[in-house]
């Protein structure tokens, strides 16, 4: 059988026999479908890239009716059992995993950038005091590009991993300093004998001791949900840094783009949801009701279903071990309780069952940032940091891929067709009227 697909135009009668490449035909061979020569040729139409890939990619795979997620095929299981989020960011980065030298590099080069031009201090004192964690964070990430003009040179691969070392040094320096200000807490330095997950939650909480010693379990755990969310393949933020990234602008602009997607509720603000959803069930008794009411289709059980996984997602089941060993050492957040029971109701309803709703990375991650003491307004920074290692690897391996151009795609214009220019006495009704009316 020839791995190809035969397309009858039926307003000509002609067939076209068009290559089939991994499971794929490519848009561009439908150009070649006129109707006449004048004819621009057959595009194709997808919004929101429902059934288009962008890129071939060998970062992160995942089969979303299984529920697999691998970085650079290593299983997300392994890698949150055995792996550190500085190796993992090292695995997504370069395509392997570090010998024991090259690991010991990263890790020093990634502490000794953790500190940021006292310049970013001064700009971030000038943010309202009640700023939002993300809006902060996206504005100084872009700002960082302006203390390094030569991240420019996107072509110099030296010059690309001295800024995908600061920017994963610096992002925690900048997100814990973002809920610093919101509190109206000093900003505190980096501490170097800290370990990347560790030195991040001094900066976050240290007050007046001399060393900030977290619960080694509550590193770990944090940790894991570093490893977690480190990448998840072409997803609307990694999409957004690929896009900005293709017009060889710095990788400091291109990543504050790519952190503006993450903030929007539908892609990194869904756990702060799920918390909220909690608090309003209030009680477990009242467990049957909600979901009924989901049901009749007043509102959306959040941390639940996923575009991609129509199965268990692989990363909501190792949140909720990790949720055990937090709670072993926080105490339990009394709205566990509500969402076990949430999970075992959906899980067996057929509503939830037929429709292939399952809980998704949301469900439980929000219950650990709060039981570790973080605030719901900096969910999308915690998100954001590991992120970064993902938005990086995506941006790595778009700027060398030859296949690339600069991101443009086609429109299908559906707008008026040419008129001329009517002077202003003569027009009748005003656009806001005409938009009212429509
Ligand atoms: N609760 C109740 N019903 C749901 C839910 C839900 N959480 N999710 C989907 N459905 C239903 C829809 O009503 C629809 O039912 P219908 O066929 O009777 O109309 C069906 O399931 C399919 O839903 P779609 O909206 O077509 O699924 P889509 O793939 O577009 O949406 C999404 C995925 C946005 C994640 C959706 O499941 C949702 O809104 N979930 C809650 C929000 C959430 O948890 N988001 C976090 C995603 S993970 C992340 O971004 C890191």
């Amino acid at each position: 059988m020839p791995d190809t697909l035969t397309l009858t135009d039926n307003r000509t009668g002609l067939t076209y026999e068009v290559a089939i490449e991994d499971g794929a035909v490519r848009a561009n061979a439908l150009r070649q479908i006129k109707v006449d020569e004048a004819d621009f040729g057959l595009m194709s139409y997808d919004p929101a890239f429902l059934n288009t890939a962008s890129v071939r990619s060998a970062v992160t795979f995942i089969d979303g009716d299984v529920g697999i997620l691998r970085y650079r095929g290593y299983p997300i299981e392994q890698l949150a059992t055995e792996s550190t989020y500085l190796e993992t960011a090292f695995l997504l980065l370069f395509g392997e995993l570090p010998t024991k030298d090259e690991l010991a590099r990263f890790e020093h080069e990634i502490t000794f950038h953790t500190f940021v031009h006292e310049n970013v201090k001064t700009l971030m004192t000038g943010f309202r005091y009640d700023a939002h964690p993300m809006g902060m964070f996206v504005s100084v990430v872009a700002a960082l590009g302006t203390l390094y003009p030569e991240a420019a040179k996107v072509d110099d691969p030296d010059v690309r991993l001295a800024q995908v070392i600061r920017l994963i040094a610096k992002v925690p320096t900048i997100a814990a300093w973002s809920y610093r200000h919101n509190k109206g807490l000093p900003f505190v330095y980096p501490d170097n004998d800290l370990g990347f997950a560790e030195n991040f939650l001094s900066m976050m909480f240290k007050m007046a001791e001399p060393k900030y010693e977290p619960d080694p379990a509550l590193v770990r755990a944090l940790e894991v949900l570093f490893i977690l969310h480190a990448d998840h393949e072409q997803n609307c933020s990694a999409n957004a840094m690929r896009a900005i990234g293709s017009s060889k602008v710095d990788p400091y602009s291109a990543l504050a783009g790519a952190a503006a997607a993450l903030y929007g509720p539908l892609h990194g603000g869904a756990n702060e949801a799920v918390l909220r959803m909690l608090a309003q069930i209030g009680d477990v008794k009242n467990v049957p009701e909600f979901v009924e009411r989901v049901k009749s289709g007043e509102g959306r059980l959040m941390g639940f279903g996923h575009r991609v996984y129509k199965n268990y997602d692989p990363r909501a089941k190792i949140i909720k071990e990790t949720a055990d060993s937090v709670f072993e050492v926080t105490g339990r957040n009394p709205l566990l309780d509500i969402a076990l029971e949430l999970e075992k109701i959906a899980l067996e309803d057929e509503y939830f069952v037929s429709r292939k709703l399952y809980p998704n990375v949301d469900f439980y991650s929000g219950l650990i940032y709060q039981a570790l003491g973080l605030p719901t307004a900096m969910f999308p920074v915690l998100f954001a940091i590991p992120r970064t290692a993902g938005w990086l690897a995506q941006w790595l391996e778009g700027i060398v891929d030859p296949e690339q151009k600069i991101a443009r795609p086609r429109q299908i214009y559906i707008g008026a067709d040419e008129r001329s220019y009517v002077p202003i006495e003569q027009r009748s009704a005003g656009v806001r009227d005409l938009v009212a009316a429509s």
